[in-house]
């Protein structure tokens, strides 16, 4: 498998950490719009807003951090199989991004254009779908400041942990 240069994996690191911590804020956003809808604030704004926000970054960014994820993983000494927390991390991303796709986004966007006509199931789904995924994301980003867990196989003779980003790995 390609290795990158120790630049270039400080870039591909940099943009990994920029892309996924800031789906866990937008994340966090739209779980403050889904109280605040519940609390009172006007649906015909709160709801579009919400939409907005799924359709034009929530989204597109969960493909994006999937995928530069799996590029953080096949391009460095950590591999996709090597670690036990980085394949969690990618379980549990997969499993996100896909409720994002399938679930949370179409009825998000439901929920914007009744906007004031939601019923209480649904608005409540836009409380309790980002309050889940933000946990899971809390989850995974502790996973990757810990690397818990050890390998998965036993390592050959010479392979050692890999290096910090920017260091020979
Ligand atoms: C497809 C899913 C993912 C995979 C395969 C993956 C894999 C990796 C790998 C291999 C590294 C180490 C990169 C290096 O040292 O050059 C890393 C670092 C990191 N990842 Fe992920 N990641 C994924 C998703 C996420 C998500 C969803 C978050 C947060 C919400 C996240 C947060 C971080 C952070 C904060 C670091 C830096 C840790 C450090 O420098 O000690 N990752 N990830």
């Amino acid at each position: 498998m390609t290795r990158l240069s120790p630049a270039g994996r400080k870039a591909l690191l940099t943009l990994h950490v920029v892309t996924s911590v800031g789906w866990l804020g937008a994340d966090l956003v739209l779980l403050t719009l889904g109280v605040a809808g519940l609390r009172g604030a006007d649906p015909e704004v709160v709801y579009p807003a919400a939409a907005l926000l799924v359709t034009w970054l929530f989204a597109p960014l969960s493909v994006v951090v999937w995928l530069v994820g799996l590029a953080s993983a096949l391009l460095t000494p950590w591999g996709l199989l090597r670690w036990r927390w980085v394949l969690v991390k990618f379980a549990v991303t997969t499993v996100v991004l896909t409720l994002v796709l399938l679930l949370l986004t179409p009825r998000v966007r439901h929920l914007g254009e009744l906007a004031g006509a939601a019923d209480t199931h649904l608005r409540v789904d836009l409380v309790v779908a980002p309050t889940v995924s933000s946990t899971l994301l809390l989850v995974v980003t502790v996973l990757s400041t810990y690397k818990p867990w050890g390998r998965l196989r036993p390592a050959r003779p010479a392979a050692r942990r890999p290096a910090a980003a920017g260091r020979r790995g």
